[in-house]
Parts: C-alpha cells; sequence; structure tokens
C-alpha cells in the first residue's frame, strides 16, 4: 500500500544503539512510495554505515554541513526546503537538548533550525536508556522541544541494549510507520469518541467447543486505525481475531455477543459514532455445560438448542443517545447477491443513518474490498481497494455527515 505516495521524508539518525531499526524504517518508507533522504551526525555514524543507509534510501546520506555536492554549499537549507517532514530516528537524549537550545553546530542540528517551522513538521522518535529518559533534564527537555513545534512519537518499553529494562527503547519501525503516515492524515474526526466492534463472536456450547465464523475482523480493524489517524479517540470491542492492535486504539478483547454488547454499551456511553463491523453469530447455545461433553458410546449425537443473541447495532441505535443526536451509528451487510436491495433494507429495519454493504465471500479474510454506502440521499460506491484505503474514504464520509445529521 502507498501510504507515503509522493512525500518526501528528510530521515535524521543520531547516535544511539536503535540506528539498527533506522534500516527497516527506511527500507518500510520506500516501500510505502516515499522519497528518503537521509541525514547522519558523525555519531550515528558509529552505530550503522552511511554506505547501508545509501543503499537502502537509493540516495547519497549527508553528514556535513561543508558537503561540497550542493551548489550553493547550503545543505541545510536545500535539504529542509524539499522536504514533506523531518523524521529524527533515532534521536538521542543529546540530540533533544540540542534542539532545545537551537545548537547548530553541525549540519542535523543546523537544519533542524533552518526549517521552515509551518510547513515542515519535526518528527522525533526518542530512544535512549530508561534513566535517560525519565531524568528531569530529558522531560524538560521534550516538553520544551514539544513547545517549539516538535512532534515526540512516544518511546517503547522492554529490554535494552545495555541489558537494563524500561521506557526508552526506540519504537519498532512498523510502529513509527504507523504514527509517521497518520501524521499525514486530515484530522477531520479530532475530538469525537469512535466505538467499533470487529471480528466474529465464539459463542461456546462447552469449556473446549463453540460456534463462530469465518470474520478476520481485517474492516473493522482498518476503520479504528482510520479513525485514529483522523484524530478520533477510539474504542475498538474486538471478538477473537488474531490481528495486531492499530497505534493509539483502546482495545477491549472479548468472546461472546453478550460481552460485546456489554463492553460495546460501556464505551458507547461518551462515544459519538459507532461503526458496527463485527460478524455478531445470531445464536448462541441455548444451554452451556460445563464440562466437555463427551461421546457416550451409544451412537446419539447430543441435540442442541439455540437463543437468539443479542443485536448489538440495534440496541445501541434505539438507545437514547442515538435518539438525542449524540451517536452516529453505521451499520454493515455482507450479502451474497441483491446487495444494493438488501441494504436499503437492512438500514430500514435497524433505523441507522448510514449502512455499508459488501459482498461476503468477496471480502472475508482478503486486504481488499469494495463497499457500498446506502444513506438517505441514495447510493454510493467505494470502488474495490485495500481495505485501509476504504476504511480511510468510509471515515471521511462519515465525518463529513456528522455536522447535518439528524436523528429520524
Ligand atoms: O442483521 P445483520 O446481522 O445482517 O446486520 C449486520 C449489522 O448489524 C452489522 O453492522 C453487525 O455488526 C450488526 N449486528 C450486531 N449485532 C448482532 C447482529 C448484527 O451489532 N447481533
Amino acid at each position: 500500500m502507498q501510504d507515503l505516495a509522493g512525500k518526501h521524508i528528510v530521515l535524521g539518525l543520531t547516535g544511539g544503539v536503535a540506528c539498527y531499526k533506522s534500516a527497516e524504517l527506511c527500507r518500510l518508507m520506500v516501500k510505502a512510495g516515499a522519497t528518503v533522504q537521509v541525514v547522519m551526525t558523525e555519531s550515528a555514524t558509529q552505530f550503522i554505515t552511511p554506505v547501508t543507509m545509501q543503499a537502502l534510501s537509493g540516495r547519497p546520506v549527508y553528514i556535513s554541513q561543508w558537503d561540497v555536492r550542493e551548489p550553493n554549499n547550503m545543505p541545510h537549507i536545500n535539504l529542509s526546503r524539499e522536504a514533506d517532514a523531518i523524521v529524527l530516528a533515532p534521536c538521542s537524549a543529546d540530540f533533544i537538548a540540542r534542539l532545545v537550545q537551537g545548537r547548530s553546530d553541525e549540519l542535523l542540528s543546523l537544519m533542524c533550525l533552518a526549517r521552515p517551522i509551518d510547513r515542515v513538521p519535526l518528527l522525533l522518535a526518542p530512544a535512549m536508556n530508561r534513566e535517560m529518559w525519565s531524568h528531569p533534564a530529558t522531560l524538560r527537555n521534550l516538553a520544551q522541544v514539544q513547545a517549539d513545534g516538535a512532534i515526540a512519537l512516544g518511546v517503547g518499553t522492554g529490554a535494552q541494549a545495555c541489558g537494563e529494562t524500561g521506557d526508552g527503547r526506540m519504537l519498532e519501525p512498523a510502529e513509527l510507520m504507523e504514527d509517521i503516515v497518520a501524521h499525514f492524515q486530515p484530522k477531520v474526526l479530532a475530538g469525537q469518541h469512535v466505538l467499533v466492534t470487529a471480528g466474529p463472536t465464539f459463542e461456546a456450547m462447552d469449556p473446549i467447543r463453540g460456534i463462530t465464523n469465518h470474520s478476520s475482523g481485517k474492516m473493522g480493524f482498518a476503520i479504528a486505525r482510520a479513525a485514529r489517524e483522523a484524530g478520533a479517540r477510539v474504542t475498538l470491542v474486538a471478538g477473537p481475531v488474531h490481528l495486531a492492535t492499530p497505534r493509539g486504539v483502546k482495545r477491549i478483547d472479548v468472546q461472546s455477543a453478550q460481552q460485546m454488547l456489554a463492553a460495546a454499551q460501556s464505551a458507547a456511553q461518551d462515544a459519538n459514532v459507532f461503526v458496527a463491523t463485527a460478524a455478531v453469530a445470531d445464536w448462541r447455545p441455548a444451554t452451556h455445560s460445563n464440562q466437555k461433553i463427551k461421546k457416550d458410546g451409544s451412537g446419539r449425537a447430543p441435540s442442541l438448542a439455540f437463543t437468539e443473541n443479542p443485536d448489538i447495532l440495534l440496541t445501541l441505535a434505539q438507545g437514547e443517545r442515538a435518539r438525542r443526536g449524540q451517536l452516529y451509528c453505521v451499520g454493515f451487510a455482507a450479502e451474497s447477491e441483491n446487495l444494493v436491495e438488501h441494504a436499503k433494507a437492512k438500514r430500514e429495519r435497524k433505523g441507522i443513518p448510514l449502512l455499508v454493504g459488501n459482498i461476503g465471500p468477496l471480502t472475508f479474510g482478503q486486504d481488499h474490498n469494495s463497499l457500498l454506502l446506502v444513506d438517505d440521499a441514495g447510493v454510493r460506491e467505494l470502488p474495490r481497494a485495500p481495505k485501509q484505503v476504504l476504511a480511510r474514504e468510509l471515515v471521511a464520509e462519515i465525518a463529513a455527515r456528522l455536522p447535518v445529521w439528524k436523528p429520524a
């Protein structure tokens, strides 16, 4: 997915063992369609060679402000003017202190100081020992550098190269990528709380077995990520799926429809948008055995009785917040044929402003999908694309409808 297509990123490396992760970050950015210009401090070259970074970025690396390759001999001006963003990864404690002081005695800090502050964002991925990270000087410097307009991307927790364990590791390249991509998305849901249900439910009949379905949860996770990228606070209530939690999203894992309803109701108390993508089991076994149901040797199978599950979307759509116009509900319909008719009927039945239809067999487990948006105004198709791209389009569609929506 070309999430950074057309973007030019200046990737700055400062001295730290986390430089080994910057090679992968550079690769991921190039793969996502960005052009990447690497700038390194002398200290960074102690940890990883410019040769590696040149090979991965496809461009010669800049290290010195006296670089004669620039016709005007001003690499600090030229490099910063071209950039859509400057990403410092790793950003050492010393370099943060240098930024705070506006130092400019080597190329990278000089370039950061010379960047057009309103046009070229500066993103920092700090990396240091946990004692350095929690030192009052670092906390003070980090607060100041953010007050001066830089964006700090946070740190990871865990084992550190020095042998200690704690906060201060650089985020993993994939995590940094999510944050960098998110940075470029329009903040159309800023200030909103978005609730998403995703994945299948698992309805147990005994401690070992139960009924479920093939929903992968990919569309719901993509929507949660897109809503977060758009600036919303996001709660993701997930059935049993094997997917990583999108960055910055609060995830609540559940198994059954009843658990999903309870978690969704609780989160919906202050949510403004509810997107129901979960493939909730329509029925659950009427009884649950505390012990495994065993074969009794008679050759007869046990008969199973079912109870209907609560409809989570319907419950929230009929709730007080939705009726008062405080919770915008979006439903999904997976059909195998007659999508438009079924989608329209389902929207009426659930009493929701927006229903998103898709063809079940073409979406389950896939990374691509196409969507049909059905609302008061009619029907609109979002053509086949990666689910993350569609999720961003859907988030933009929802954001555009929020200010004009009135409950029926
Ligand atoms: O009624 P049907 O299952 O076809 O409706 C699909 C929509 O309703 C989806 O948005 C799904 O997440 C939601 N739903 C729900 N709880 C159920 C059944 C469906 O939230 N028990």
